[in-house]
C-alpha cells in the first residue's frame, strides 16, 4: 500500500535530509564540467542542494535550477535561503507535487537531482527522460541504503531499450549515476 500525499507531507515537513557535502561536491563538479545550465530537482527540502546546483550554473553563465517542494513551510524557507546565498535569480522553486509541478518543464535539462519521496523515483525518471539531453544525467541517492524501494527504478535503467548508462557510486548512500543516451546505444 502507497502512502497518501498527507502522510508524506507529514513524515518529511521538518526533516532537512539534505545530499551529503560529499555528494553534493561530486554533483557540483558534475555540472561544472559538463557546463549545466537547466537543472531539475525533485525535492528541495530547506535549498540545500538547491544552493549548491545553482552555485554551478551560475559559474557556468547562467541559467536555472527549477526546484519543486511539497511541504508549502519548506518551500518558503528554502526561497529564503536561495536568496540569503545570492543566487534567488538562477532558481524556481515550484511548490506542490513534482509529478504536476514539473511536468511542463521544457528540455533540454542537463542535470536531473531525483531527491524526493523513494517510491516516486521511477514516476520521475520517465517523466524527466524525454526532456534530457543526450549526455544528461540524472542522479538519485540513497539507492543502496533503501534498496528494496529502488529495485524497480534500478532494473529501468538496467533495461538499455529505455536510454540510460548507470552505475552506482558508491557514497555512504548510494548515488545511482545515469547518462542519457539515444539511437543506437540505447538499442
Ligand atoms: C531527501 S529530501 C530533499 C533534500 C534536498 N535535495 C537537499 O539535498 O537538501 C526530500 C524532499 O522531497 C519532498 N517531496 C517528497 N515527495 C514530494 C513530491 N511528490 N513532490 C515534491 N516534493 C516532494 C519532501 O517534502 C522532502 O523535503
Amino acid at each position: 500500500m502507497g502512502f497518501t500525499e498527507e502522510q508524506i507531507r507529514t513524515f518529511y515537513a521538518d526533516k532537512y535530509l539534505p545530499l551529503s557535502r560529499n555528494q553534493a561536491a561530486f554533483l557540483h563538479l558534475t555540472a561544472r564540467s559538463m557546463g549545466a545550465r537547466s537543472i531539475v530537482e525533485f525535492g528541495t527540502s530547506f535549498g540545500i542542494s538547491t544552493i549548491w546546483l545553482a552555485a554551478v550554473v551560475r559559474e557556468n553563465g547562467g541559467g536555472k535550477v527549477i526546484g519543486t517542494e511539497l511541504v508549502p513551510e519548506k518551500a518558503r524557507r528554502a526561497r529564503a535561503h536561495v536568496e540569503e546565498a545570492g543566487l534567488s535569480e538562477y532558481v524556481e522553486i515550484r511548490e506542490g507535487n513534482a509529478l504536476d509541478t514539473l511536468r511542463d518543464v521544457e528540455g533540454p535539462v542537463d542535470l536531473f537531482l531525483n531527491d524526493g519521496f523513494p517510491m516516486l523515483a521511477l514516476e520521475m525518471l520517465k517523466l524527466m527522460a524525454p526532456k534530457m539531453r543526450e549526455g544528461g544525467v540524472a542522479v538519485a541517492n540513497n539507492v543502496v541504503t533503501f534498496k528494496a524501494d529502488y529495485v524497480e527504478y534500478m532494473t529501468y535503467l538496467e533495461e538499455p531499450a529505455n536510454g540510460f548508462r548507470s552505475m552506482v557510486v558508491p557514497f555512504e548512500d548510494g548515488l545511482a549515476y545515469s547518462i542519457r543516451v539515444r539511437g543506437r546505444e540505447a538499442a
